[in-house]
């Protein structure tokens, strides 16, 4: 085809969408010690998973699943002592946040983003034409509640998202303060609590009784450690949810993934044994930093920690996977400037992580 032709064609798609850049992580090799992507680190127990492939068997791969899957709904209804409707699940979170722009942001909608924070809500936004309202975070790169608050008090604002604990700095908001926001709040608020189970906080959760205008984000891929089989689900207010259940396409979620979720929800044990574990590892990860001379560290709640060294952090990084440790850059976040995240892998993950950190800073320094 002539090229002309080709950008005649190519112009047809939404400038929104033409002028974002791709969503691309890099991939990573086989052997590779793989930090860079908050992922649980433990598949699931061999016991579970060959249960799961039996159920599977059995599943008629040549029918639809149901329209929306009502049975994890429900599931996690229970689990959470919310009422019947209060819950939508969608393939992963980002999912999730796709329906929540396709419901609340068109062309100007305001919408108060901190940061920095998870990078998808600003290009989800800027997609749908909507207006980012930006907020800076304090120096120390907490997010600054005082004036997220102000923002959002304004009537045009309709959403403000806030990750807490938020990706990709590990800090995490006070309890008081969302229900600040909440109360202070006309639009709507949006908590990402992908991280949750990794933080001291309580869940917002407890809020939705109160606040009609809060809807909480929750996600199967960190904790859970289900980050290949996609499930992140709302909740909210039962009314709010049945509008935007209008906005979920059918059958999103497959079969599969949502025997696998309720599998996993039947089992606390599992979870809370990985929790630990992370626990313990993002920790040990943060005094083994700390231990290191020229790093600074941001204090973790989430399974990864924020670190700084003396050396530029693109470098840093490429020395890193030379040798086989691949942990993300934060390039893209002009706040976040010489910074590397990395995530709490198993024991030996985080020792070669830390083996050649030590390695790569000694031959430069
Ligand atoms: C804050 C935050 N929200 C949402 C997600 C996406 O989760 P999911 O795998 O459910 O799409 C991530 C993934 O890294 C995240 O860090």
């Amino acid at each position: 085809m002539p090229v002309l032709a080709m950008e005649r064609l190519v112009k047809l798609i939404r400038s929104e969408i033409r002028s974002e850049k791709p969503y691309l992580v890099g991939e990573t090799g086989e052997r590779d010690c793989k930090l860079n992507q908050n992922e649980c680190p433990f598949d699931l127990p061999h016991e579970i998973k060959s249960e799961l492939l039996t159920r599977f068997e059995q599943i008629p791969f040549n029918r639809y699943p149901a329209s929306q899957p009502f049975e994890l709904m429900s599931v996690l209804e229970q689990h959470h002592k919310l009422q019947e409707g209060s819950v939508l699940v969608g393939n992963g979170s980002n999912d999730l946040t796709q329906t929540l722009a396709l419901c609340f942001v068109s062309t100007g909608t305001r919408v108060v983003l901190p940061r920095p924070m998870f990078a998808l809500y600003e290009s989800v936004v800027r997609m749908h034409s909507g207006e980012i309202v930006p907020i800076a975070p304090l120096k120390s790169l907490d997010f600054d509640i005082d004036r997220i608050i102000e923002a959002a008090s304004d009537p045009n604002v309709a959403l403000t998202i806030v990750a807490s604990p938020n990706n990709p700095t590990g800090l995490s908001v006070s309890f008081d303060a969302i229900e600040r926001l909440c109360k202070s709040s006309p639009g709507f608020v949006v908590i990402d609590e992908a991280y949750h189970e990794f933080c001291p906080n309580p869940s917002s959760i407890s809020l939705l009784d109160k606040y009609p205008n809060l809807i909480v984000m929750r996600t199967f891929s960190k904790a859970f450690g289900l980050a290949g089989i996609r499930i992140g689900y709302l909740l909210g207010h039962s009314r709010v949810m049945s509008e935007i259940l209008k906005a979920r396409l059918p059958f999103m979620v497959d079969r599969f993934s949502e025997i696998t979720a309720i599998a996993l929800v039947k089992r606390p044990d599992v979870i809370a044994e990985r929790v630990q574990l992370l626990k313990q590892g993002t920790a040990h990860l943060t005094d083994e930093l700390k231990s290191q001379p020229g790093v600074s560290v941001i204090p973790s709640t989430t399974n990864f920690v924020l670190f700084r060294t003396e050396m530029n952090g693109g470098t840093l990084a490429e020395k890193l996977t030379q040798k086989g440790v691949v942990v993300r850059k934060l390039s893209s976040y002009p706040e976040l400037n010489g910074y590397l995240r990395v995530s709490s892998g198993t024991e030996s993950e985080n020792k070669a992580f830390i083996t050649a950190l030590k390695l790569v800073l000694k031959v430069d320094a």
